[in-house]
C-alpha cells in the first residue's frame, strides 16, 4: 500500500544534491520513503493525501533523554532562577521519588513524555536509566524505556547514591548491575563531572559496558572544564553529551575522532550556565547534535523546536544547521542511518509544519507549528 503525500510547500530531505524541494511530493511504501520529487512529477501511488502547501521536515531524532522518573523539581527550578546554581545532587531527589514509584506509574509518566515529543515532532528517541541505582531499579527503569525505544541507555553511573562508598558503587554498576541492565539496553553511558564519576571511573565502567556488548556514551564537561570529551574521543564514543565547557584540546579530539558533540540547550536555559559555541564547533569540523535532554533536573523540556530556537539565538547556528543537528547528526549520534533524513529507502518518519519553511521552527519560538507527526509511514489519526 503505497501514499502519495503531495502539496508539500518545502520537502527537507538532506540529499546532498537537494536538501529541500520546493512544490514537493513524497511516496510512502511499506513504511520507508519511496520516492521524493517535484508534485507534478510524482508516480501514482494507491493513496494520496493533500498538505496544502505545509514544510515537511524529516521526524527530530532526540539522543538523549532521562524519561523514566517521579515527581518533578519545580521548587529547585525556582531557586536556580532565583540565585541558587545546579548541583550534580539534587539527581538524589529524584532517585528516591522514582524507586518509590509503581511500574504503574512509571510507565504513565513515560508514555506522557513520549506522547509530549512525538507531538513535537520527535519520531525517534534515546531513554536512559540512572533514576533507580539499585540492581532491580536500574532493570525496570529500563524494561519501561524498551517499551517505546530500541534506543535505551543504561545510565547506573549517574551519581553514587546514599549509603554506598563510590569504590563499592563502582563495582556493583560494574558487576550485578550491569549483568541486570544489558539484556534491556543497547548503550552504556556514565555522568562524568565533579560531584558525580571521575574519568578513571567513567572509563572502568564503559569498559566493562563493552564487554557486555554495550557501546558507550558520556555526559561530559557540563558543569566544569574535565577530561570526560577528551576520554570520549579517545575511547571513540559514537557521542559525548553536553559539552559546554570545552578548551581547545577538546575541539581538536572531537574534530579529530568523529565524535558526535551532542550539546543540549534545554540545560543551558534551565541551568543559567552559558550556552557553548555551536558556530565554533562546527566552523571546526566537528559533527554537532541537538537534543532535549528531557528530565526533571537540569532540562524539563520535551521540545526539540525550542532546543532548536536556542541553537539558533543563543549557539550561532542557522536554522537550517540547527535542524540537521536535530534531526541528520542525531541519527548519527545513535549511530543509525535509517531515520534523520528522508532519501528513499530510509524509515518514513517526519514531521508536517504549519509553516511554508523549515525556517519557522527558529522564526517562530514557542509556536506549536508541528500540525502532524508520521512514524514508519502511519499517518497520525
Ligand atoms: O543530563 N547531567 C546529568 N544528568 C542529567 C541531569 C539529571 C538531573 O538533574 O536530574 C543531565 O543534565
Ligand atoms: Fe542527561
Amino acid at each position: 500500500m503505497s501514499t502519495l503525500l503531495t502539496g508539500i510547500g518545502e520537502l527537507t530531505t538532506w540529499d546532498p544534491e537537494r536538501p529541500h524541494l520546493t512544490d514537493a511530493a513524497l511516496i510512502v511504501d511499506d513504511g520507508t520513503v519511496a520516492w521524493t520529487g517535484r508534485a507534478r512529477d510524482a508516480p501514482a501511488a494507491d493513496d494520496a493525501v493533500d498538505l496544502g502547501g505545509r514544510a515537511v521536515v524529516p521526524g527530530f531524532v532526540d539522543s538523549h533523554s532521562h524519561l523514566v522518573f517521579a515527581g518533578d523539581r519545580a521548587q529547585e527550578f525556582a531557586a536556580r532562577m532565583a540565585g541558587e546554581s545546579y548541583a550534580a545532587g539534587g539527581i538524589r531527589t529524584t532517585v528516591a521519588a522514582t524507586r518509590a514509584a509503581t511500574d504503574e506509574q512509571l510507565r504513565a509518566t513515560t508514555a506522557r513524555l513520549v506522547e509530549e515529543m512525538r507531538r513535537q515532532g520527535t519520531t525517534t528517541v534515546e531513554i536512559k536509566s540512572g533514576y533507580g541505582l539499585t540492581v532491580e531499579d536500574e532493570a525496570r527503569s529500563l524494561r519501561i524505556a524498551r517499551e517505546h525505544t530500541s534506543e535505551t541507555t543504561y545510565l547506573g553511573a549517574h551519581v553514587v547514591p546514599d549509603g554506598t562508598t563510590p569504590e563499592e558503587y563502582v563495582d556493583l554498576v560494574t558487576g550485578p548491575m550491569l549483568e541486570a541492565a544489558a539484556p534491556h539496553a543497547r548503550w552504556i553511558d556514565v555522568f562524568c563531572e565533579d560531584g558525580a564519576f571521575d574519568a578513571d571511573q567513567a572509563r572502568r565502567i564503559l569498559v566493562a559496558g563493552a564487554e557486555h556488548g554495550l557501546r558507550g556514551r558520556l555526559h561530559a564537561n557540563q558543569l566544569t572544564y574535565g577530561a570526560g570529551v577528551r576520554l570520549a574521543c579517545e575511547l571513540g564514543l559514537r557521542a559525548v553529551d553536553h559539552c559546554t565547557y570545552l578548551a581547545p584540546e577538546d575541539v581538536a579530539a572531537l574534530r579529530d575522532s568523529g565524535t558526535v558533540a551532542t550539546l543540549l540547550p534545554g540545560v543551558e536555559f534551565s541551568t543559567r550556565h552559558p550556552f557553548p559555541d555551536a558556530r565554533a564547533l562546527l566552523d571546526a569540523g566537528v559533527r554537532v547534535a541537538l537534543a532535549s535532554d528531557c528530565n526533571p533536573g537540569s532540562s524539563y523540556t520535551s521540545s526539540i523546536p525550542l532546543c532548536i530556537a536556542l541553537a539558533v539565538r543563543e549557539m550561532g547556528l542557522t536554522p537550517t544547521e540547527a535542524l540537521r543537528a536535530a534531526t541528520e547528526t542525531g541519527a548519527a549520534a545513535l549511530d543509525r542511518d535509517d531515520v534523520g533524513a528522508l532519501r528513499p529507502g530510509m524509515r518514513a518518519d517526519l514531521a508536517v509544519l504549519d509553516a511554508p519553511s523549515h525556517l519557522h521552527l527558529a522564526y517562530r519560538p514557542g509556536v506549536p507549528l508541528v500540525a502532524q507527526t508520521w512514524v514508519g509511514g502511519v499517518r497520525p489519526s
